[in-house]
């Protein structure tokens, strides 16, 4: 079984995804970081140099290399995944997708210094203009994300909810 975690970024998709699947007993991989591996470069090096578009397109070939797979998976998605051309279709055809749904204000409160500085579509950007930001960015987001197969709503829920939540969709779609 797979199960990608999709939404926006900082949402907790590979803090949560990492728990969930020690608990659930299965394997955790994060889009992002074995991309970054492969490319020995980090994300905002990815995006500097070679573009977003190279980096959707190591994002959709790593979706089909999970598509082979044989494992069970929990998949923590890159923020961008659902919203390049088809994947979320592919990722429903692959496995389950669950959107971790929080609002700006959330997640901007969440984020480190560190946090909005390896992300290139945050950096730079001042407290005000990050909430801004992300409020415009997620209401254009959300009928992609919108295409999961189930989504938690985050806000007003503890981490170990979340993951009893998650745990719980993993469970029933075994
Ligand atoms: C992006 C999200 C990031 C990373 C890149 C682009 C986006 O992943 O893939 O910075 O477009 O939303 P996280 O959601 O893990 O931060």
């Amino acid at each position: 079984m797979k199960i990608f975690l999709v939404g926006y970024m900082g949402c907790g998709k590979s803090s949560l995804g990492r728990k969930v699947a020690k608990v659930g007993n299965m394997r955790f991989v994060d889009m992002d970081s074995i991309i970054e591996e492969r490319e020995g470069a980090a994300i905002s090096d990815i995006f500097r140099y070679e573009g977003e578009e190279y980096f959707r397109q190591q994002e959709r070939a790593l979706i089909e290399e999970f598509a082979m797979e044989d494992a069970d998976l929990v998949i923590s998605t890159g923020g961008g995944v659902p919203t390049w051309k088809d994947n979320m279709t592919r990722i429903n055809e692959i496995g389950h997708s669950i959107y971790l749904r929080r609002t700006a204000q959330q997640i901007a409160s969440r984020l480190s210094p560190h946090g909005r500085q390896k992300r290139p579509k945050l950096r730079g950007l001042n407290d005000e203009e990050l909430v801004a930001f992300m409020t415009q960015n997620m209401a254009e987001r959300e009928p992609y994300y919108a295409q999961a197969s189930h989504c938690i709503d985050c806000a007003s829920c503890r981490d170990e909810e979340l993951i009893a939540k998650i745990l719980s969709i993993v469970k029933n779609n075994e």
